[in-house]
Order: structure tokens, then sequence, then C-alpha cells
């Protein structure tokens, strides 16, 4: 049985013959060669957040205060990441959260696609957004097996809106995962000093100019005039949806529903009493509100809360330590952000996998080292507060 933890030895042995790795395998020197990589506009679309970028930083702080207790003379010769969510077998606990310029991130433009084929190669599921520089459709065969969820930004237009999720659900997405943070965009001053928002100069709006609705909306075909169409897509993009829409958004599917930025224990339960899934706690790595909580301080309330329901997780994971970490507060699956499109930047689907690869290893090895040797074996009491 192959162990994620295996990689080590891969490395190690591919040594002998001389080779080392093509990426670095840690987060922190795969982050500068991507910023190297990448023109300044994409380094500050994907690396910025909001304001002076406090909850950014503190996604990622909030893990430096929990530790893994190591516990001995446990038997973890084998160990078991798979986890199940919505019926489904998973091979591992992770999943590749939305990221919406993944297009633009590689020089071919094809991102999306390169991600999605690194979804087919790991089992990883990937959430595709809805910005993207391909469309559902094409993007969808390209996980192979592996499932993916469509993640919604919800347009003021409900037919918009409805003709979104039921392409999703035709193109064979398994989950539909609504954005509730970003019916406007945030305060983010890396991209206002560059006066650059990559969708207002007609990135990463494939699903919109797809949609026969959308199209339905324009007065002239969007070949001849694209920047009124981006103008329209600017006027339908976000809808600021409340608790009384929700009946309505659970209406448009039977697929697993989950919203996503749910940071509250009373809107968890809200969001449960009100039909979902799964819960999705994430402070948008930053991106969107600069209140200045840490994600993961706001998970174990969730996390109580949600009592059964399905929580994923992200924002701020940088490790495989931080994936074991976020797992014992509660996480059902947890979410990669950024680290998987610095791999992707430098070595397209490849690059990708091996972020992933680097993450499971460390959290592999993490549990068969401390003795834990399946993720029930993670609990809030195998972890220590550091402050
Ligand atoms: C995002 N995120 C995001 N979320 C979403 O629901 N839809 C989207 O289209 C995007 N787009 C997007 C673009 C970029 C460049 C980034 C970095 C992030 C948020 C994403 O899903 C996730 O919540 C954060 O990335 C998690 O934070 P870290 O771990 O990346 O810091």
């Amino acid at each position: 049985m192959r162990m994620f933890g295996d990689f080590e030895n891969e490395i190690y042995f591919d040594g002998l013959r001389g080779v080392v790795p093509k990426l670095p395998v840690d987060m922190a020197s795969l982050e500068k060669k991507a910023m190297a990589a990448w023109p300044d506009a994409i380094v500050s679309y994907v690396q910025g957040g909001c304001g002076n970028e406090r909850t950014q930083n503190s996604n990622v702080t909030a893990f430096h205060r929990w530790g893994l207790i190591p516990r001995m003379m446990v038997d973890c010769s084998k160990r078991d990441l798979s986890i199940e969510l919505f019926g489904m077998k998973l091979p591992s606990p992770i999943f590749m959260a939305p990221i919406g310029v993944l297009g633009i991130c590689t020089q071919d433009g094809h991102g999306d696609l390169a991600v999605a084929r690194a979804a087919a190669k790991t089992g990883v599921p990937m959430i595709a957004s809805t910005l993207s520089s391909d469309p559902m459709e094409a993007v969808a065969p390209e996980l192979g097996e592996t499932p993916g969820f469509f993640q919604l930004y919800t347009p003021n237009d409900r037919e918009i809106a409805a003709s979104l999720v039921h392409r999703a659900e035709a193109a064979g997405f398994k989950a539909i995962v609504v954005t509730l943070d970003t019916w406007v965009a945030g305060w983010r001053p890396r991209d206002l000093n560059q006066a650059n928002f990559p969708q207002l100069r007609g990135h990463c709006l494939a699903n919109y100019f797809s949609d026969p609705v959308f199209r339905s909306r324009l007065s002239k075909p969007i070949e001849q005039d694209p920047p009124a169409a981006v103008k329209r897509w600017t006027e339908i993009f976000g809808a600021s949806i409340t608790w009384n829409d929700l009946p309505w958004l659970r209406s448009l599917t039977k697929l697993p529903l989950l919203l996503k930025g749910i940071c509250h224990p009373d809107d968890a339960r809200r969001a449960i009493d009100g039909g979902v899934d799964g819960i999705y706690c994430s402070t948008h790595g930053g991106r969107q509100a600069n209140g200045g909580i840490g994600c993961l301080d706001l998970l174990p309330g969730v996390v109580q809360a949600a009592g059964r329901t399905p929580v994923l997780f992200d924002s701020g994971i940088r490790s495989g330590t931080d994936i074991v970490t976020a797992l014992a507060l509660g996480a059902t699956a947890v979410g990669i952000g950024r680290p998987y499109s610095w791999g992707l930047a430098l070595d397209g689907t490849n690059g990708v996998v091996h972020v992933i690869r680097c993450l499971l290893a460390e959290a592999d090895l993490l549990m068969a080292i401390d003795g834990y040797p399946t993720i029930s074996d993670l609990k809030p009491s195998a972890l220590m507060r550091v402050d």
C-alpha cells in the first residue's frame, strides 16, 4: 500500500542518480520562485489582500499557535487519510479552493484546465470558480474520475444564476459552493495602486460569455462589442443575497449545496436549518475583508454549531502540518488556496501535482511519527495551544 509519505523516499532515491526535485518542496521557496515568474499585475492580484492584509497574515499565523502532541508506541506503519464527503470516497482530506484567475496564472491562458488535470492525477477535488478562462463544460471533462465542485458567484439576475447552476449540473460537477462574501470586491491596495482588476480587462469571464441567458441580456453579440459585454457583466456580477434568498438557492439544485464564507456559529446553524449540505468556513484568504481574525480561530465554533454537517475549511494553509491542525480542530476537508497557484505558475499541471504531493507527504509523515494513523485520531485533544 502506497502512502503519501513515500514521496520522500522517491526524492532521496532520485538523489542517488543525481536528480533533485524540479521545484522546491517547501512552500516558502516555491512562493518566492512563483513571484519571480509572474508579471507584477498577477503577483498583486494573487498575493494581495484587503487593507493592510492583517486578516491575510492572521490566517497564516493562527496556525503557529497550535502544535500536535506526539504520542508514541502507536502502530502507524499504515496510515489512512481518506475521507467520505457527500457519499464520495476521497483518497485524501484536501481539495483545491476556487481561484478565479487560474487561467491567467499560466502563460498559455488555460490554467483552469491544467488544474483540473492535476485533480485527475491526484484524486484531489477541484472547486472550479465561476470566474474562469475556459468554460465549465471544458473544465469538467479534464477532471477524469475525480469529483469537481462548482463555485457560484451569485449574479443579481436570478435567471443567469439558475443557468450557471444547471450548466454545472449538466457538466457533471458534484456539488455547488455558493460564495457569500464577494458580492462586491474588497479594498485591495496592491491592485488599486496598479488600477488593475483582471475581469474588467475581459479576463476570466468565459462562464458568462458562454452562457445563453447572459448573452440574451446583451444588445449586441459579444464578438461585436466586447467592452459592452464586460460592462454588462459588472452590472450583473454580484447580488447581496440574504437568508431570504436561501430557499431559492436551495431550490436551484438537488446537488449538495455549500455556503462559503460562513464564520459565525449562528450563521452555520441558520444555513443548516435552511437546508444546506455543507458549511465552508473561510475568510477568502483575507482578500475580501480585513476584520483581522485568523480563520482557524473561527473554525472550532463553526464546527461545534455544524454538528454532523461537514465543514470545509480554507484560509492560511501553507504546509502539511497546517492541514493536520485544521483536521484536528474539526474540519472535514481542508482547502489549499494560493500554494497550488504557485505550483501552477512554475510547472502547470505537474507543478500543482507537486504541491499536492508535498503537502500530503508532510501531513502523512507528521501523523505517522506523532502517533495518529487515521483522521479520526485527530481530535482537538491531540493539539496543544502554544501561544
Ligand atoms: C481566491 N478565492 C476565491 N474564492 C471563491 O470562492 N471564488 C473565487 O473565484 C476566488 N478567487 C480567488 C482568486 C485568488 C487569486 C485567490 C488567492 C483566492 C479564495 C479562495 O477560494 C480561498 O478562500 C483562499 O485562497 C484561501 O486563502 P489562502 O490559503 O490562499 O491564503
